[in-house]
């Protein structure tokens, strides 16, 4: 019996122990090896890797993949995108996703995990429609979440419907580390009944059910984990690498992973985990098992951005009032899965109505566009009063949010004249203006200097 494993370390797991700090001069040197390991997959791309980059680590998100893909030259690359919401917060035309999409199968990546934190699968129909275009390995990814609408049958059409989309593989992506080994049993079992494609197992250890989870997905016939190396496992990154190999291959599966070069993986990053430690950035707290989660269903990176968010305000003592506002607020929103950008939009929402003492005293941005329908149907009912005090009169829209959105790349690509060198850096800018423009200018600042540089030489 074989079972693939995918690593998360460079993307996940980054993610969601240090807020994806890790620059690529840091982990570029263990790429061959990593390339080596025989890992199906290396997730380096997406989610909040892009965001890292440009804003944080001054470095060109497009040029990291550029970077790793001329080393990793046997297993396939994988990004996570949000469908029609790509990388950032808020949905983008077509146009917008289709070159995206493009230039990030261009630049390196095979496998494109594709979500929508509503699972409206219209937020993701133009992504995956581009994806099988480019030719990449489309994942369709069912956001998981527990609530009184969420059903198995629900999850189970979901994944009926990625296939007819064509999307090649599903994967269950359990964001917020709340499924048991149960429950992932029946979720695999049911799903693998009614598709022929290959499923995906994607879970946090927050709550320490992860392992167990995992191992049962396997039983059931996933055929592929998420995993992350040792050092920088567990808590609300992935399982071990290691241990879910070592265990699996006791049971008499196959992974297909070099021992010896996952021991040399892991101390290589052993090091620079402890350099995150040193500067802070990598807490006790997103390291240890939290139970709360499986009340509070927070993700991970949720979990570490409400961290340190209250930590900025001065109010790291309201975190249990936070988390307890939480579930209220995604109760009053139809119980959206808690997942980017929905987890940004719920876990700002909580924080303001507690820090305000009272409860959508103001009513941020994004929680407004919620209701006016713009990221799409709600699972559930959303609370009538909470949108009667936001729209007034105005009726939520029930078309596909993007329908309504103008066309982007030409009009921007000629607003950024010769300050966008290509079309990535159309993209980037698009998907993050002001933070792509410092960035742009930095650049610039630094060719400059590059050149004078040479001249004096010469
Ligand atoms: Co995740």
């Amino acid at each position: 019996m074989k079972v693939q494993f995918t690593e998360t370390v460079l993307r996940d797991a980054n993610q969601s122990l240090i807020a994806t700090r890790m620059p690529i001069d840091d982990f570029l040197p263990i790429l061959e090896k990593m390339d080596q390991a025989g890992y199906y997959s290396l997730e380096c791309w997406g989610g909040a890797t892009f965001d890292s980059c440009l804003r944080y680590l001054n470095e060109d998100p497009w040029e990291r993949l550029r970077k790793i893909k001329s080393v990793v030259k046997n297993t396939k690359l994988q990004m996570l995108l949000r469908g029609q919401n790509m990388l950032g917060y808020k949905h983008y035309p077509d146009d917008v996703v289709r070159a995206f999409i493009r230039k990030a199968v261009e630049n390196g990546i095979d496998i494109i995990r594709i979500f929508d934190a509503l699972n409206d699968l219209r937020n993701i129909e133009v992504a995956v429609d581009e994806a099988v275009k480019c030719g990449a390995h489309v994942q369709g990814a069912v956001s998981y979440t527990t609530s009184p609408i969420h059903t198995l049958e629900n999850y189970v059409e979901l994944a009926k419907n990625m296939e007819k989309m064509g999307c090649h593989s599903i994967c269950i992506k359990d964001m917020a580390g709340i499924m048991g080994p149960q429950e992932a049993y029946d979720l695999v079992s049911a799903i693998k009944k009614a598709v022929k494609l290959p499923i995906v197992l994607h879970t946090h250890s927050t709550t320490g059910l992860g392992p167990m989870t995992l191992l049962k997905a396997v039983e059931a016939g996933a055929t592929t984990i998420d995993t992350a190396i040792s050092c920088l496992s567990g808590g609300t990154a992935q399982p071990a690498t290691e241990s879910m190999h070592y265990g699996l291959k006791q049971m008499g599966y196959d992974s297909g992973l070099n021992e010896k070069l996952l021991k040399e993986i892991n101390d290589f990053f052993r090091p620079i985990k402890a350099k995150f430690e040193e500067s802070g950035q990598l807490t006790t707290y997103v390291l240890g098992t939290e139970t709360d989660a499986l009340v509070y269903q927070v993700p991970g990176g949720m979990l570490s951005n409400l961290i340190s968010q209250l930590k900025g305000l001065g109010a790291s003592d309201k975190l249990n009032d936070v988390l307890a506002e939480v579930p209220k607020v995604r109760a009053d929103l139809g119980y959206p899965p808690l997942v980017t950008p929905s987890s940004q939009m719920v876990g700002v929402q909580a924080t303001q109505n507690v820090l305000m003492g009272e409860r959508y005293k103001t009513v941020t941005k994004e929680i407004q566009a919620y209701l006016r329908g713009e990221y799409g149907r709600a699972p559930g009912e959303i609370n009538k009063d909470l949108q009667k005090k936001v729209l007034g009169d105005e009726q939520p829209i029930t078309c596909r949010f993007a329908d309504l959105l103008e066309p982007m790349m030409e009009k921007t690509a000629k607003e950024l004249g010769s300050k966008a060198k290509n079309e990535e850096d159309v993209l980037s800018y698009i998907a993050f203006p002001q933070v792509a423009e410092k960035f742009f200018e930095a650049r610039e600042e630094k060719e400059r200097n590059t050149v004078k540089y040479t001249i004096k030489e010469i």
